[in-house]
């Protein structure tokens, strides 16, 4: 049985979902050991990991080399069952025929299913015919970032309507769930009430069968906490006192330690210093004065 199926079984029994958004094999393996549902192997990658202000740059060798890690990490933990989802980039599905191959390419790394944002029924229906299971993705969209005025959707009855729209497309083209990413609470609902799928929500409300937040976020690794996230670590203040931490101990010679390291027996240091002497006398000979 596919581990796609906890986004039926969680929404058939009422049971909220929960997905997390990250992008190594420690993480992933922290997660599954916390019981997550599902993780999502985002494009928030690029921001979150890889330095960029936005989801545009990720590539698929960046998506094929983190599911990767991601699905190893899954695979060394005691829950080897958990659903990974990986992101479909930036320009990866243009079109139906690259969509496909690089569909199939997270697939064969060993994630179950692929997402993709915004609704394309032609495309959808021919990923559906190939055997792909596709989550979709509605509301804010990181992808057209350049295209969006601001980031809260659903604000009107108009908006509202339309993404109720969108959320049938999707079903009815075979998606088997949807991400709701910062829609209204009253949207999200009524889109949630309206589907046989799962709605996994970030920023758009309890009303959802489940939820997906960034691993950064969650873990207290973000700079700043976004309003539709929460910390419930903070992670960046524990590896940075970590790190000074070193760099003092590395700058007052108190590490490396004894203990860290490893060193010859008598008989061998012996021997080493005479063979080094040997060498330093040697080189001295060679030294053209
Ligand atoms: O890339 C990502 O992590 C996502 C989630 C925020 C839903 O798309």
């Amino acid at each position: 049985m596919t581990p796609l199926h906890i986004f039926a079984r969680k929404k058939r029994d009422k049971s909220p979902l929960s997905m997390l958004s990250l992008y190594d094999a420690p993480s992933a393996q922290i997660a599954c050991e916390a019981g997550a549902d599902a993780i999502l192997v985002g494009d928030s990658l690029g921001n979150a990991i890889l330095g960029y202000d936005s989801t545009l740059p990720v590539t698929m060798s960046d998506m094929l080399r983190h599911t990767g890690a991601v699905v190893r990490g899954v695979k060394s933990s005691s829950r080897v069952d958990v659903a990974v989802v990986a992101d479909l980039p930036f320009g990866s599905y243009a079109t139906p025929k690259r969509a496909i191959k690089n569909a199939v390419a997270l697939l064969q790394i060993g994630a179950h299913a692929v997402k993709i944002e915004g609704v394309n029924p032609d495309l959808l229906q021919k990923m559906a015919r190939e055997g792909i299971p596709v989550m979709g993705h509605l509301g804010f969209t990181p992808q057209s970032v350049l295209q969006f005025e601001s980031v809260v959707q659903g604000k009107t009855s108009e908006v509202g309507q339309r993404l109720a729209r969108q959320a049938a497309v999707l079903e009815e083209c075979g998606a088997f769930a949807v991400v709701l990413e910062a829609v209204t609470g009253e949207v999200a609902q009524h889109i949630t009430a309206q589907l046989k799928i799962a709605t996994v929500g970030i920023g758009a409300g309890a009303g959802c069968d489940g939820q997906v937040l960034v691993w950064n976020d969650v873990v207290g690794l973000s700079p700043q906490t976004f309003k539709l996230a929460k910390a419930w670590a903070n992670t960046r203040q524990i590896w940075l006192e970590a790190a000074q931490n070193y760099v003092g101990e590395v700058q007052n010679g108190s590490f490396p330690a004894p203990e860290n390291g490893w060193n010859m027996n008598d008989e061998e240091r012996a021997k080493f210093s005479a063979s080094h002497d040997e060498i330093e006398i040697e080189t001295l000979d060679e030294q053209p004065f």
